[in-house]
C-alpha cells in the first residue's frame, strides 16, 4: 500500500485508465485521420486526475490538451507533461509572459487584451494564441467580423504573437433539436471565411458534436466528457455509435456495523427510524467529500446488493441499511461495478438533479484517486514525477 500513496481512511476513487484509453481510441477511429483530438483535462480532468488522464489520452491518440486556467496548465507542466496545452478561459494580459515561459497557448477575444499584453511580453518571448469566437454560447469570444479582423491584424503585426488557432463552442450540440447548433455552425463558418489567413487549427466541436456532426469537425475537436466514458446528455445516448466506458468508481469500507431494534433512530435530526430489526453500517464519506445531503436515500452496493443510505448524511460519514449482517471492512461501492450490479454516474446525477459532468468534479480532493491499468491499481504518481 505504501508505494501507492498511503492514506488513512477507507474511502477512495478508482480511475480506470484503460477506459480512458479505450474511449480516446474509439473517438479516434470515429474521426477522419487529419482531425486532431484536443483532450479536455480541465478541473483535474473532470475530477479524474489531470496528469494521469493527460498522459494516457496522449498515448491513445490525442494531440493536444486543453484546460480552463493557466494554473491548471502549469500544474501539468510541473508534472512533466510537455504536450501543447490550450488555456480555454481568460488569462490576465499581465500574465502573458508566464504562457511564454511554460509554452502554453492562450485564448484571446479582446483587442485591448493584446495591446496590454504587449506591454508585458519581452521582445524575445513568443506566445501562441487561439482566437475564441462567440457564435451563441454567450460566454467569451468575439461576436463580429470587425472585432475578429482587428484582433487578427494586431496579432499579425507583432512577431511576439503567433496565431495558431481559432475556435467556437456550441451551447446545444447534445440536444436532439439541431436548429441552434446549425445557426452557431453557420456563423462560425462565416466568421472564419472573413479571416485574411486561416490559422493551423480550426475547431468547434465538443464531445457531442464530434460524435454527431462531421460537418463541424474542421481539423480539431475538443473531447471532454466522452473521454471519461460519460454521455454528453441522456437525450443523445442512443446516437453514440461506439461503447463509452465509465472510468470513475467510488468506494468505501464499513467502519462500523450494528443491529438496531425496531423504532431506533439514525443521524442528525433523528429523522430515520428503523422499521424492524435492521443491520446498519457506517461508511467514512460525507458531504465534505462532495457526497452531499441530497444523496440521502441513494442506494450503494454492499455484497452486490443495493442498500439505501439512511438518515442525514453527515460531514464525514453516512449510514446505510445493510441487506443482512456483513462484517466491518466490507467494501461498499457508491459509484461503479460490484458483483453483477452497476451504479452509474448518471444514476447519481439524476438523484442530484444535475448532469453527469458534475458528479466526478464534486468528489472532493480529500478523496484519494487510485489508478487502474490492466485491472490492477498502479502507482502513476511517481512515474509521472520521474518523467
Ligand atoms: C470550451 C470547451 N471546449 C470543450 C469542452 C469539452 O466539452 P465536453 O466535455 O462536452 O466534451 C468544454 C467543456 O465544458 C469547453 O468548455
Amino acid at each position: 500500500m505504501e508505494e501507492l500513496g498511503y492514506f488513512y481512511r477507507d474511502t477512495w476513487a478508482e480511475v480506470d485508465l484503460d477506459c480512458i484509453a479505450d474511449n480516446v481510441i474509439s473517438v479516434r477511429k470515429h474521426l477522419p485521420k487529419q482531425v486532431n483530438i484536443i483532450a479536455v483535462v480541465k478541473a483535474n480532468a473532470y475530477g479524474h486526475g489531470d496528469a494521469q488522464v493527460a498522459k494516457v489520452a496522449l498515448e491513445a491518440g490525442a494531440n493536444y490538451l486543453a484546460v480552463a486556467f493557466m494554473d491548471e496548465a502549469i500544474a501539468l507542466r510541473n508534472k512533466g507533461i510537455n504536450a501543447p496545452i490550450l488555456v480555454l478561459g481568460a488569462t490576465r494580459p499581465e500574465d502573458a509572459p508566464v504562457a511564454a515561459k511554460f509554452a502554453l497557448t492562450l485564448t484571446v477575444f479582446q483587442k485591448e487584451w493584446l495591446e496590454e499584453a504587449l506591454n508585458h511580453i519581452k521582445m524575445d518571448e513568443r506566445i501562441s494564441l487561439h482566437i475564441k469566437v462567440d457564435t451563441g454560447m454567450g460566454r467569451i469570444g468575439v461576436r463580429t467580423p470587425s472585432e475578429l479582423s482587428a484582433i487578427e491584424q494586431i496579432i499579425g503585426k507583432d512577431e511576439r504573437f503567433h496565431l495558431e488557432g481559432i475556435y467556437t463552442h456550441f451551447a446545444t450540440a447534445d440536444e436532439l433539436d439541431v436548429t441552434y447548433f446549425q445557426q452557431q455552425l453557420s456563423l462560425f463558418e462565416k466568421m472564419i471565411s472573413g479571416l485574411a489567413e486561416r490559422p493551423r487549427l480550426v475547431h468547434s466541436s465538443n464531445s457531442a458534436a464530434a460524435i454527431r456532426f462531421p460537418g463541424a469537425y474542421f481539423n480539431a475537436v475538443r473531447i471532454g466528457i466522452a473521454m471519461y466514458g460519460l454521455t454528453p446528455s441522456i437525450e443523445m445516448e442512443k446516437e453514440i455509435p461506439f461503447p463509452l466506458k465509465e472510468a470513475f468508481s467510488l468506494r468505501s469500507r464499513l467502519v462500523h456495523v450494528k443491529k438496531l431494534e425496531k423504532g431506533e433512530k439514525v443521524s442528525y435530526g433523528a429523522t430515520y427510524e428503523s422499521n424492524a430489526e435492521e443491520w446498519i453500517g457506517t461508511i467514512p464519506i460525507g458531504y465534505a467529500d462532495g457526497w452531499i445531503r441530497k444523496l440521502n436515500g441513494q442506494e450503494v452496493l454492499v455484497d452486490g446488493k443495493r442498500s439505501p443510505i439512511v438518515g442525514r448524511i453527515c460531514m464525514d460519514q453516512c449510514m446505510i441499511r445493510l441487506p443482512y449482517y456483513v462484517p466491518v471492512g466490507t467494501t461498499v461501492t457508491l459509484i461503479g461495478a460490484q458483483k453483477d450490479q452497476f451504479l452509474s454516474v448518471n444514476e447519481i446525477a439524476a438523484k442530484l438533479e444535475t448532469i453527469n459532468y458534475e458528479v466526478p468534479c464534486i468528489i472532493a480532493n480529500r478523496i484519494p484517486r487510485l489508478y487502474k491499468r490492466g485491472g490492477q491499481i498502479v502507482d502513476l504518481k511517481n512515474a509521472l514525477l520521474n518523467n
